[in-house]
């Protein structure tokens, strides 16, 4: 297994090239399901849970063309990271979503309301608990329920059938789930009549597959509310559409250029896509300077202080930059509070990080972090997807040698890191095997 090794304490300067978000280009992905014409998105990651997705679809019989201009090579169309994928599922060959690909990513989940949606039937693999909590998939089948279809859970997979179609349904979410609401946002294109779904999901990546699926023909009116109306339409059409920049790729390259007090300005991604995160950086003294398609993130002065920060659903702090965040709050004078409300399992990374020399004491769902001026480099251990990245940060401020092992996590979310990284001065090289 892939360890990181990392020679800290040097300022970070540069320039950093943000990549299309993985969490919105997944159900992107699972939007061609819905139409035999082809579906073309630009701006895309290579990462994978990318190559995770791409094999689910195959299976489902969805054709997949990649090309690759190559980052910055200016084809406007193919945006930032000159990559395209056109996926065209003019035969559905099946139905089922196997277990053996589901348990690698629980976004796998994103297919069930396109195919029972269009075919009537979908046996999609119950996508297991994972390292951050139990993670269930209550309400998306709930919801679906409201739309008609029947739901069995029968030998780890959900089957659900509408063998006369979905009908539109008024849905309020008891809670806000991002999955639950691009699952449904799907399913009710197809359905016959109007859908409302109240208590949606608002993180952009909710609006990114709502346009797409406008541009595909649906009729979607209410984007980036809370309250999604969808009129159903009979079919759908060939669409070509950018995924947005990656909001936890800029934040987490935003907090490295703070972290090591250096200064990095992040290209290809938009400053509205993370105020909350942005706000809470500025007042640790972070200066942070919104440009043109581009962020400029530096803390060259050196001192920052302690910031209390809640994660929330969007537009407030998200979950997936609290265990960055923790890390920044390391280097910070004084206290902050950080309470996780998402997910209840969301604190693995305070034991690695206290092997840093990092002070953090939980309590329940809060963490009480109080700063010091110098981390030390040590072996730790990588969990999940952002706690790995909130040890690679740690590393980077941190005095002397960081090994941080079993990074595999990483290559899901992040492309290209230490490349990415080295080119900003940072020495971070990923050793192969052992
Ligand atoms: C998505 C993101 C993930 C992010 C999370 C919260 C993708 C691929 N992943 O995950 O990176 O951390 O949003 O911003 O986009 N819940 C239920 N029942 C359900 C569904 C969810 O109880 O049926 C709970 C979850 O356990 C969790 C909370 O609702 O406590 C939010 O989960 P949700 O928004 O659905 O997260 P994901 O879509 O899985």
């Amino acid at each position: 297994m892939d360890s990181i090794r990392i020679l800290g304490g040097k300022p970070l300067h540069g320039e950093i090239v943000i990549g299309g978000a993985k969490n919105a280009a997944l159900p992107l992905m699972a939007a061609a399901l819905l139409t035999d014409r082809p579906l073309t998105l630009t701006n895309m990651p290579e990462l994978a849970d990318i190559g995770t997705m791409a094999n689910l679809l195959r299976q489902h019989g969805v054709r997949i063309d990649r090309s690759d201009f190559g980052a910055g090579s200016n084809i406007a169309e193919a945006g930032p990271t000159g990559r395209t994928m056109t996926l065209t599922a003019d035969k559905i060959t099946s139905i089922t979503a196997p277990y053996d690909l589901v348990r690698r990513m629980r976004a796998s989940v994103l297919v069930l309301g396109p195919l029972v949606a269009r075919m009537g039937e979908a046996k999609v693999s119950l996508p297991g608990g994972c390292a951050i909590g139990t993670r269930p998939v209550d309400l998306h089948l709930k919801a679906l329920e409201a739309l008609g279809a029947k739901i069995e859970v029968q030998s780890g997979y959900i089957h659900a059938t509408a063998p006369g179609g979905l009908k539109g349904a008024n849905i309020v979410f008891p809670k806000v789930t991002v999955g639950g609401t691009e699952n449904l946002l799907m399913a009710a294109t197809l359905a016959k009549g109007d859908t409302v779904l109240e208590n949606a999901a608002r993180e952009p990546e909710i609006s990114n597959l709502a346009e797409c699926l406008n541009a595909m023909g649906a009729d979607i009116g209410g984007i980036g509310t809370g309250t999604l109306r969808i009129k159903g339409v009979s079919s759908l059409r060939a669409a070509r559409v950018p995924v947005i920049a990656d909001r936890i790729e800029t934040g987490t390259y935003a907090i490295a250029a703070a972290i090591t007090r250096g200064k990095v300005k992040l290209t290809g991604t938009r400053y509205d896509l993370l105020d909350s995160v942005f706000a809470a950086m500025r007042q640790a003294g972070v200066i942070v300077e919104p440009g043109d398609n581009s962020v400029t993130v530096s803390a060259e002065t050196g001192e920052l202080v302690g910031v209390d920060v809640m994660t929330e659903p969007y537009p407030g702090f998200p979950t997936d930059m609290q265990a960055q965040w923790m890390a920044l709050m390391a280097t910070a004078s004084g206290a902050s509070m950080i309470t996780e409300t998402i997910f209840e399992n969301r604190f693995m990374h305070v034991p690695e990080l206290t092997r840093f020399g990092a002070e953090v004491n939980v309590h329940g769902s809060s963490a009480i972090v109080r700063g010091r001026k110098k981390l030390s480099g040590a072996p730790v251990m990588a969990t999940d997807l952002r706690a790995s990245v909130s040890l690679i940060l740690a590393g980077l401020a941190a005095e002397g040698e960081t090994l941080v092992n079993r990074v595999y996590h990483l290559d899901r979310g992040y492309e290209r890191l230490e490349e990415k990284l080295g080119a900003c001065g940072a020495h971070v090289e990923r050793i192969t095997g052992g």
